[in-house]
């Protein structure tokens, strides 16, 4: 188990702000209402970049938002803001300097069969925390937006964060418009058909922050076994994803001796087994995930000529992550060679490990302890778009329990009192940068 910090800080600190009928927000309600869009008969919810569960949800929000009075604006990804004007009454800022926005907000999309928390937490909890806000203190002296990031997972294309990574200007539309999806569609035709991309009315996504904060549900157990409320996200891992595929040759499965066979499939799966060992062997926090797999031409009777499977590795440190590479790498190759096959592999995502920002953080640790709100340092092992944006701008992430850990599953749950303790963190911080002095 990592070690995680427990704060027990005594000393005084600033009073926060008396929060008026803050239990009469509809925050279940409205991600209940938000889960519709995309759900499955099996239960659980899918929402894919640009799908059409993923356009109704996006233009479902926008239209939220602006019955919300937050002037509702797509940019060309397909990022969705909801903005609090400030008055530009910013002490010490000369006439008509706009202050870039302190933002808040996480993505719009889901895994396959993923949960109705992860993302459309922080989104929902931003949208209400900005009409909160405007509701009960009127316009801030500094601009608020909650932004919905329009991709994160990586779910339909081979590509992760393209929403925060497209505003950063980490990656632009010729990175990605030729991927393809599990049907052939490429990014190009998808963006195109959902109505966003260079040939639509939108501004283009790059945008400058003041600050990101995201609120999201940790995805994790440690809160909840450890008793806590809220985490303060120290760092969020890094990871490296790949798509290795395993070349064989298409052959009889009655007529063909073991010895003389060139079975991708089988070769794959001793792969898949090394993976699981390495990663044992190189202990906690490592972790390497394969999660899809695919085998042609996939049918009972022909030894495989073909097989492709994902890589997932991760880590709070960069060398631990690349060490593991290099050594599931040696152990790929030796079984291609002993096994007569080919080997090959893709990089699709390569993220660094990366600390939050302290200032922030440690205003949400003062929040929670005024707010007697229990809390605990801890690392991210998921990714999150505050990684992309970090580099950027400072960036800072709320954790609140994930009920048994589940995420990425239907049965992710979170209680409504532990979604209003994140929530009543982050209108206290919004407060604190919007009308603050
Ligand atoms: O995979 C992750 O860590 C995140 O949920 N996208
Ligand atoms: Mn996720
Ligand atoms: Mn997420």
């Amino acid at each position: 188990m990592t070690d995680f910090e427990v704060h027990t800080e005594s000393g005084t600190k600033r009073p926060t702000q008396p929060l008026p009928q803050l239990e009469q927000v509809e925050l279940k309600g409205m991600l209940d209402w938000l889960s519709a869009y995309g759900a499955d008969p099996q239960g659980g919810v899918t929402r894919l970049l640009y799908d059409q569960a993923w356009c109704k949800a996006q233009h479902a929000l926008a239209a939220k938002m602006q019955e919300k009075g937050l002037a509702p604006e797509f940019d060309q990804s397909g990022n969705l803001y909801g903005t609090l004007h400030s008055n530009g009454r910013r002490s010490g800022m000369g006439e008509g300097i706009e202050e870039a926005p302190i933002v808040t907000g996480s993505h719009i999309d889901t895994v396959v069969h993923g949960g109705k928390y992860d993302g459309a937490y922080g989104v929902i909890a931003g949208v209400l925390a900005l009409e909160y806000l405007q509701k009960h203190f009127g316009a801030p002296k500094r601009t608020l937006q909650v932004v919905s990031l329009c991709e994160e997972e990586g779910s339909r294309f081979p590509f992760a964060y393209w929403g925060s990574r497209s505003i950063t200007g980490g990656s632009g539309l010729e990175d990605v418009q030729h991927l393809k999806d599990q049907e052939g569609i490429t990014f190009a035709q998808a963006i195109h058909d959902a109505g966003f991309g260079p040939d639509s009315s939108y501004r283009t996504a790059s945008h400058t922050y003041g600050a990101f904060i995201e609120l999201h549900i940790e995805q994790g157990q440690v809160l909840e076994r450890l008793g806590h409320s809220i985490g303060i996200v120290s760092d969020i891992v890094g990871q490296k994803r790949f798509s290795i595929t395993v070349s064989g040759e298409a052959n009889h499965a009655g007529t063909t001796p073991m010895a003389w066979r060139k079975d991708a499939l089988a070769g794959a799966a001793e792969m898949i087994t090394a993976v699981r060992h390495i990663a044992l062997e190189a202990g906690e926090p490592l972790v390497a995930t394969v999660g899809r797999i695919t085998a042609d031409p996939g049918v009972g009777n022909v030894v495989a000529s073909r097989a492709v499977f994902s890589l997932d590795i991760r880590h709070i440190r960069q060398e631990s992550i690349d060490r593991c590479w290099q050594h599931m790498l040696q152990e790929f190759s030796r079984i291609a060679v002993e096994q007569q096959l080919g080997l090959n592999w893709e990089e699709h995502l390569s993220v660094t490990p990366i600390p939050m920002n302290e200032q922030i953080t440690s205003d949400i640790r003062d929040i929670c302890e005024v707010e007697q709100l229990s809390y605990i340092y801890m690392p991210s092992g998921a990714g999150h778009d505050s990684q992309i944006f970090q580099p950027a701008c400072p960036t800072a992430m709320i954790f609140v329990p994930s009920q048994d850990g589940i995420s990425h599953n239907p049965l992710e749950y979170t209680a409504e009192e532990d979604l209003m303790k994140g929530f009543q963190v982050l209108v206290q911080l919004l407060y604190k940068y919007g009308y603050g002095s």
